[in-house]
């Protein structure tokens, strides 16, 4: 177990993740919240800790959710056949592993926290590093959590009726959604540490899941078995490549879906801190999880492919269960519901977790009205509130326990950034009632992809404008050009297809232009940010001076 609180660099003390095998990620503003309870925050040079094996598993972690269980019918119906769908998965593999690449050089070059917020204000100006956490705050991060809850929800609902039902009222997928989320977000307004202990226990049910479909479909393609009804055995009959689409923007949205499930790549620099020796370590894990997460998507689609006629697996999103009831029947679809919803527990719970902090540290840079930027219920105190009372706290084994499970040590409970979690939750929820599986991938895709592209933009334009600054991991030029083009392609082709969702991601970051004006421009002498008393920022700072 190690930490990774510092990779993210907010507060240790209000965000204790001490054993956390992945799943948190953070996009996050520049700066520390200088929140203190009782100086806890400790040197943070202390938390480098993590080897090569703890990247790696991090980084795998980070990535594989939801996306391999759903996102597969959705790539299958745009391509059209099974050996188009493994090329999609293909590209998009590479595609997340080019832009790891990218983002773990801006990580090195430009040693902060924060992320594609901070390396776009350096390289484009604080507005641009602004519209993107406006728009994380706004339409990635409660869109992605709105994706993982409606996988959920359909995959819940496919653990009570079955898969033999064919068209499911999408409003019975949205309620057990709606209900996981407002548990989740109950469980982050609790405490800090309880979320990251579910975290731990759910992390492990996404390898259950993805090592059940590989194997169960490798054995079954070996054996040519098939516990239920007849083998298929489509795949050794029909072409491989049959009725591919030949429509570019068939391919493009095939492609979000397959981005979909890699997702969480740009999160890899989260880590680059936390490395004992980063400029060796963080290049070896980013070159064999990428490869490894590839490698596993597609044993995991060959093993659907060979289970699973190609019609039946495109009828719903919950892949899963179809694959669970053709090899076991009803209780193989049962299983395999139960353990892809836990596992995206896990994620929304992560997700939920993430957000709350992006929230709260816009709140205190002074992004998003105060509210946002505080703890628990009261405005003006830093005073832990407590629910238990001083003298039970640490009476018996039992509240001790209680204690060390939910709260922190002391029993604080709902010192959290509540009103952040709540915008979050509201957020979450509207995606919800007015999206589904299908449009928010491209929704999500098409605003997540245009700061991808302007960040790994910003490493070509960096490389030109200050070749010699230092770099520990220098990627090959070719890797940013490679992903800037493609994802200005997929980016073009949401434009053309959806008008109407490229028009709300638009002004939705427009949205943010007056915000910025009013709220941060001008605010200080540099014009810039208020930035609360983070050391590494103010050396960057000075370092680099204004842009
Ligand atoms: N790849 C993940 C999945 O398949 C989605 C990650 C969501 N994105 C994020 N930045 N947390 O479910």
């Amino acid at each position: 177990s190690y930490s990774v609180s510092s990779a993210f660099d907010f507060t240790p003390a209000l965000f204790p993740l001490s054993s956390t095998a992945g799943g948190y990620t953070a996009i996050g503003a520049p700066t520390t919240p200088t929140f203190d309870r009782g100086g806890a925050i400790e040197n943070l040079e202390k938390h480098k800790t993590l080897t090569y094996l703890n990247g790696l598993s991090l980084v795998i972690g980070l990535i594989i959710g939801s996306g391999i269980f759903s996102s597969p019918s959705q790539v299958n119906l745009h391509v059209g056949s099974p050996g188009a769908a493994l090329v999609i998965w293909t590209i998009s593999g590479l595609l997340a592993w080019t832009g790891a690449a990218s983002y773990a050089e801006l990580g090195g070059a430009i040693p902060l926290n924060g992320g594609a917020q901070v390396y776009l204000a350096k390289i484009f100006g604080e507005m641009t590093g602004f519209l993107f956490t406006w728009t994380a705050i706004l339409v990635l991060k409660p869109g992605s959590a709105a994706i993982i809850a409606i996988i959920l929800g359909e995959y819940i609902v496919r653990a009570v009726i079955g898969a033999e039902v064919e068209e499911i009222n999408p409003w019975i997928n949205k309620a057990p959604a709606f209900a996981a989320l407002l548990i989740v977000t109950f469980i982050n307004c609790l405490s800090t540490r309880l979320p990251a202990r579910v975290g731990d226990g759910f992390m492990f049910f996404k390898f259950v899941a993805l090592a059940a479909v590989t194997i169960i479909g490798i054995v079954v393609a070996a054996t040519g078995l098939s516990f239920k009804g007849s083998a298929n055995t489509e795949w050794k009959t029909t072409g491989w490549f049959e009725h591919t689409s030949d429509n570019i923007s068939d391919w493009a949205v095939a492609l979000y879906a397959g981005l979909w499930a890699f997702d969480g790549w740009d999160n890899t620099n989260y880590v680059t801190g936390e490395f004992k020796n980063p400029s060796k370590d963080l290049p070896r894990v980013l070159h064999t999880a990428m490869p490894a997460v590839i490698l596993c998507y597609l044993l995991a689609n060959v093993s659907y492919i060979f289970v699973l006629p190609f019609v039946e697996m495109n009828k719903s999103n919950a892949v899963a269960v179809q694959f669970g009831s053709k090899v076991f029947g009803p209780i193989g679809a049962l299983l395999l519901a139960v353990v892809v919803s836990l596992s995206a527990f896990g994620a929304l719970n992560a997700t939920t977790f993430t957000s709350g902090r992006l929230v709260y540290v816009a709140g205190r840079e002074g992004y998003l009205p105060d509210l946002f930027g505080q703890l628990g219920f009261s405005s003006s105190s830093n005073e832990p509130q407590r629910f238990v009372p001083n003298k039970l706290r640490t009476r018996t084994p039992l509240t001790k326990a209680c204690q060390n499970v939910l709260g922190d040590s002391d029993g604080t409970l709902f010192l959290t950034p509540l009103a952040a979690l709540v915008l979050n939750l509201v957020l979450t929820s509207v995606y919800i009632v007015i999206g589904e599986f299908k449009t928010l991938i491209t929704f999500y895709g098409c605003a997540g992809y245009s700061f991808y592209f302007l960040t790994v933009l910003g490493l070509i334009v960096l490389r030109i404008r200050e070749p010699n600054l230092e770099r520990p991991y220098k990627t090959w030029i070719t890797t940013p050009v490679i992903f800037c083009c493609v994802s200005l392609f997929l980016v073009s082709r949401a434009v053309v297809n959806e008008p109407g969702q490229a028009a709300v991601v638009l002004a939705f970051v427009v949205a943010g232009i007056p915000i910025y004006l009013w709220r941060v421009a001008g605010r200080d002498g540099r014009g810039g940010v208020r930035r609360t008393n983070d050391d590494s920022s103010w050396k960057f700072w000075r370092r680099w001076g204004r842009t």
